[in-house]
């Protein structure tokens, strides 16, 4: 299956893929992640990255959609993916049409405000084995050091309500765009990411 994934930040796209990878062996693909790596490597696409992810603003959608639409033709893809935390504009919708690459089911995660705010805020990976906590939803194992438990940059409270902010304005028109073309789901990302899971699976059946 060819799947986008939409929803605020914090909503669950990156845990609920995750899960789908293990589950189904289907292929994740996250800008997030993608841009979060070329930051780390310091390559020309990081470099000009850096400053908007920090501030919780979108990277801009050309620098976006040229690092998706290659990723997305590599021959992994070939039988699925999941696209998570793309297309986040209307103009990086329309780039995927226009490079014709097919999308069947658009997954649209529904979370209230305050539950996004707790769950960002109480992110936290650990600085040696990359695993991700969560300090209000899925506390790390006892005995971990406070030090190895590292936030985000744009988990911080000014970001977190840029980002949402952000996806208001940005991201939302994205539900009719998709609701036009028949291809929307809505499935209720509060709860358990188990009972989420579940909830995707039954709307992509
Ligand atoms: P990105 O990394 O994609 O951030 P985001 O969309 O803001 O997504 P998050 O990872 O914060 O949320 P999520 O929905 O994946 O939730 P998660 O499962 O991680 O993007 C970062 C930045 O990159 C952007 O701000 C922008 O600058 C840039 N960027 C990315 N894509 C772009 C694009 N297309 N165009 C332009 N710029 C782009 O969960 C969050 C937390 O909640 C975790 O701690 C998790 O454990 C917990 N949690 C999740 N589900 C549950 C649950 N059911 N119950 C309890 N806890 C839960």
């Amino acid at each position: 299956m060819k799947l986008i994934f939409l929803g605020p930040p914090g909503a669950g796209k990156g845990t609920i893929s995750q899960r789908l990878v293990r589950k189904e062996g289907m292929v994740q693909i996250s800008a997030g992640d993608l841009l979060r790596e070329a930051v780390k490597k310091q390559t020309a696409l990081g470099m000009k990255a850096k400053s908007y992810m920090e501030k919780g603003e979108l990277v801009p959608d050309q620098l976006v959609i040229d690092l998706m639409v290659e990723r997305v033709r590599r021959p992994d893809c070939k039988r699925g993916f999941i696209l998570d935390g793309f297309p986040r504009t209307i103009a990086q919708a329309e780039a995927l049409q226009r490079n014709k690459i097919p999308i069947d089911t658009v997954v649209n995660f529904t979370v209230a405000e305050e539950t996004l705010i707790r769950r960002l805020s109480g992110r936290r990976m650990h600085r040696i084995t990359g695993e991700i906590f969560n300090i209000h939803t899925l506390p790390p194992p006892p005995g971990t050091k406070e030090a190895d438990l590292i936030q985000r940059p744009d988990d911080k409270p000014e970001a977190i309500k840029k980002r949402i902010e952000v996806y208001k304005r940005e991201t939302l028109p994205l539900i009719d765009f998709y609701e036009r073309e028949g291809k929307l789901v809505n499935v209720d990302g509060e709860g358990s990411s188990e009972k989420v899971l579940q909830g995707v699976l039954k709307a992509i059946a």
